[in-house]
C-alpha cells in the first residue's frame, strides 16, 4: 500500500541546491530541475554525505565529498549499478509537497 506524505510548503523549502526533508525516519533530498521536482535519498551510498549539499548539473547531482554523480530521475550512479539511490514519487498539491511512501519506508 502506498500513501502520500506532506513534507511542507514548496515556498518554504530552502533549495541549496537540494532541500532535505524528513519522511518518517528517512531523509529525502528534493531537487528542482527545469519545471520539475525530484526526490532521491539524501544520504550518499558511499559514505553518507548529504546529497542535498552536492553540485547540481544537467539532471544530476554530484556528491560534494567524493564527486560520485546521481541521476535525479533514475537514481543511477555513475560509479556502478549497485550504488544508485532510491527515487521517490513526488507531487505538489495546492502548494504543498507530497512524497509517496510504501511499506518499505522507515517510519517514525
Ligand atoms: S560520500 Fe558521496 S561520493 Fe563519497
Amino acid at each position: 500500500m502506498t500513501t502520500w506524505v506532506d513534507v511542507g510548503a514548496l515556498a518554504d523549502l530552502k533549495f541549496a541546491p537540494g532541500a532535505p526533508v524528513k519522511v518518517g525516519e528517512h531523509w529525502v533530498a528534493l531537487f528542482r530541475d527545469g519545471g520539475d521536482l525530484f526526490a532521491i535519498d539524501n544520504a550518499c551510498p558511499h559514505a553518507s554525505a548529504p546529497l542535498c549539499d552536492g553540485t547540481q548539473f544537467g539532471g544530476k547531482v554530484a556528491c560534494w565529498m567524493h564527486h560520485w554523480e546521481f541521476d535525479l530521475r533514475s537514481g543511477a550512479c555513475d560509479v556502478g549499478k549497485d550504488w544508485g539511490v532510491r527515487t521517490w514519487p513526488v507531487r505538489v498539491v495546492d502548494g504543498r509537497v507530497q512524497i509517496q511512501v510504501d511499506a518499505s519506508t522507515p517510519r517514525a
